[in-house]
């Protein structure tokens, strides 16, 4: 390809908005543009690029013998009600009417347009297990798109169904996918960790998320760095809190305090010199209908995830200041576990060894001090209900866990019989039985690779790019391409590399050194080979390493070996 025949529109500056460094750089180095919130054109070099993340995952979900097909996008909005999920996904499924006034949504993710497939044409035992993929355009009307194609409204992602008679078979097809998803991301060169995860909406019983960390990461990790444990905060286990020591109570009475229009944590504690780690939050949840108290360290966040799957609970919701105010007699803020009737009380592990703490009285403007357990309310049961935090240890090896921003790259469940028990999607076994299929499910997002790939590896100059999902591999930088000596050269190469195969970019415009130089770097080509006339005349090329920066001079006869040696051994 040459520069003047493409369309490579480089930028110095980017807008203000474009926080993350990889959307700055695909900006900057004309790979996407924006046209509304959310969603991106991809122009002819981002396109590329595309194009060899789609490729490796394709021929990566091949070799596990998983089948690619192409479902619509345009989906019956009924699909969403017989599955259930029409409330779940919310806002983020984007509906609209058709002409016949039929409501219809864009596909956010295709578990039931791929269960309704099933249930049609997958009827019988000999068909499974069958696993189906497809690399495809999602619509999700994200609450906050940002960093550029990592979270998008509109954005690709190669998702895969398994199908299979039993658990046994379901284990196996998750075991390939997750294989599968470790090659993909090594031939991507993207740092991944496989991280244990909650299984939230797609419900189901487990599930990894595949996570790299990185600053610009919307979601947070536990990780050990000595023995490489890494789960989603929603998960992290906190141990050995029940074996702390208990504290000595100064037997001091119950008393209630004036706390007059203060109700957070940090305003109580200011107000009545005490830390936060010395009060403890009263949170009314409801479960599947019903309210529960939670009593949580001050200092300490809820885990609704754990809040949820110990309560086994379907929802569990914040409960509104009218529950509230029913159920504890007291209003919104100056919640506390002394004095509760009508509420189970359950608590984190973390209170077990508190004593003359601060709570709510469960009346308008009042606290109690010097509130003590088994004295002045009973807990029913003792959980890790709360959030990990930097303070504390390694479930696994007890050493320091630090908690790390990330991106999830790619997600699989095992989502089991949820899909097929909700849309009755069975298969007649070899029982002569009919019977749900037991599903799995499996995501990639295929531009957060892309931008992944770029936050990183990049330099003040711009991205460097592996080989290979580099959009070009070799770039040649004539020095003075009006010269017809250097010109010569320069399309001799050109062509040579060409008829070997090898993806090179000629840049063959009427620009300065320093601008070619710097759009090259920018750009991110792993490899440039830099032709002048000062070279010509020792009968020298230059090829410079974009990811190390070493230029090594080669005779002008050897060049094309010379670049096809470098190409195999990176
Ligand atoms: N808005 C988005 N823009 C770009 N990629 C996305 C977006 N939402 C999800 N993805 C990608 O699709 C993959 C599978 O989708 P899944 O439904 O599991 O994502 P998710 O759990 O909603 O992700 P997130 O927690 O980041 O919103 C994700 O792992 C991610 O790589
Ligand atoms: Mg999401
Ligand atoms: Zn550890």
């Amino acid at each position: 390809m040459k520069w003047t025949k493409y369309f490579i529109p480089t930028l110095k500056e980017v807008p203000s908005e474009a926080e993350a460094v990889s959307h700055r750089l695909m900006i900057r180095a004309g790979l996407i543009r924006k046209l509304v919130s959310g969603a991106y054109t991809y122009l002819p070099l981002g396109l590329r690029v595309l194009k060899k993340v789609e490729n490796i995952i394709r021929e990566e979900m091949d070799k596990k013998g998983a089948l690619e097909l192409f479902l619509p996008s345009l989906q019956p909005v009924e699909l969403w009600h017989e599955s259930g999920r029409y409330k779940a996904l919310g806002e983020d499924l984007i509906k609209f009417k058709d002409r016949h006034n039929r409501v219809m949504v864009f596909g956010p993710t295709h578990e039931e347009v791929i269960t309704a497939l099933a249930r049609d044409h997958i009827r019988s035992y000999r068909q499974l297990p069958i696993t189906l993929y497809q690399i495809q355009t999602k619509f999700r009307d994200e609450v906050r798109p940002r960093f550029g194609v990592i979270r998008s409204r509109e954005f690709i992602m190669k998702d895969a169904y398994s199908f299979d008679r039993d658990n046994e078979g379901l284990d196996e097809s998750y075991k390939k996918m997750y294989e599968a998803y470790e090659a993909i991301f090594k031939r991507c060169v993207l740092k991944v960790l496989a991280v244990e995860a909650d299984t939230g909406v797609m419900g189901g019983d487990v599930s990894h998320e595949f996570m790299m960390l990185a600053e610009s990461g919307e979601d947070l990790l536990a990780h050990c760095e000595s023995c490489g444990y890494a789960a989603s905060l929603s998960v992290a286990e906190v141990k050995g809190e029940g074996l702390r020591v208990k504290g000595v109570s100064k037997d001091k009475p119950l008393k209630e305090v004036d706390t007059p229009g203060v109700s957070t944590i940090e305003k109580v504690g200011e107000l009545l010199k005490v830390k936060p780690g010395q009060m403890v939050k009263t949170l009314v949840y409801v479960a599947d209908g019903k309210p529960v108290a939670v009593l949580i360290r001050g200092d300490h966040e809820a885990n609704e995830a754990k809040i949820k799957k110990y309560l086994k609970a379907g929802t569990l919701d914040m409960a509104t200041e009218d529950i509230i105010k029913k159920a504890t007699g007291g209003p919104l803020g100056f919640s506390g576990p002394v004095g509760l009737k009508e509420l189970e009380i359950i608590a984190d592990n973390a209170i077990k060894g508190m004593v003359d703490f601060v709570a709510g009285a469960n009346k308008k403007d009042k606290h109690f001090i010097d509130v003590n357990i088994d004295r002045d309310f009973k807990v029913k049961e003792w959980r890790d209900l709360r959030m990990i935090t930097d303070n504390d240890k390694c479930p696994k090896c007890c050493k320091n866990i630090k908690i790390e921003h990330a991106i999830e790259m790619g997600h699989v469940f095992k989502l089991g019989l949820k899909y097929s028990k909700a849309m009755k999607a069975e298969f007649l076994d070899e029982d002569g039985k009919l019977k749900p299929y037991v599903m799995g499910c499996y995501g990639i997002g295929v531009n957060r690779i892309i931008a992944a790939a770029i936050e990183l590896s990049n330099d003040k100059k711009g991205i460097i790019w592996p080989l290979s999902i580099a959009p070009f591999q070799v770039i040649i930088v004539p020095i003075n391409y009006e010269k017809e000596d250097v010109r010569t050269v320069a399309d001799e190469l050109y062509n040579s590399l060409k008829d070997k195969g090898i993806e090179v970019l000629l840049d063959d415009r009427n620009e300065s050194a320093g601008v070619k130089f710097n759009d090259a770097e920018l750009i991110g080509i792993p490899f440039a080979i830099v032709i002048g006339q000062r070279g010509l005349k020792k009968g020298v090329i230059e090829i410079k390493e974009r990811a190390t920066g070493k230029v090594l001079e080669v005779k002008r006869y050897d060049l094309s070996d010379k670049i096809l040696t470098f190409l195999k051994e990176s």
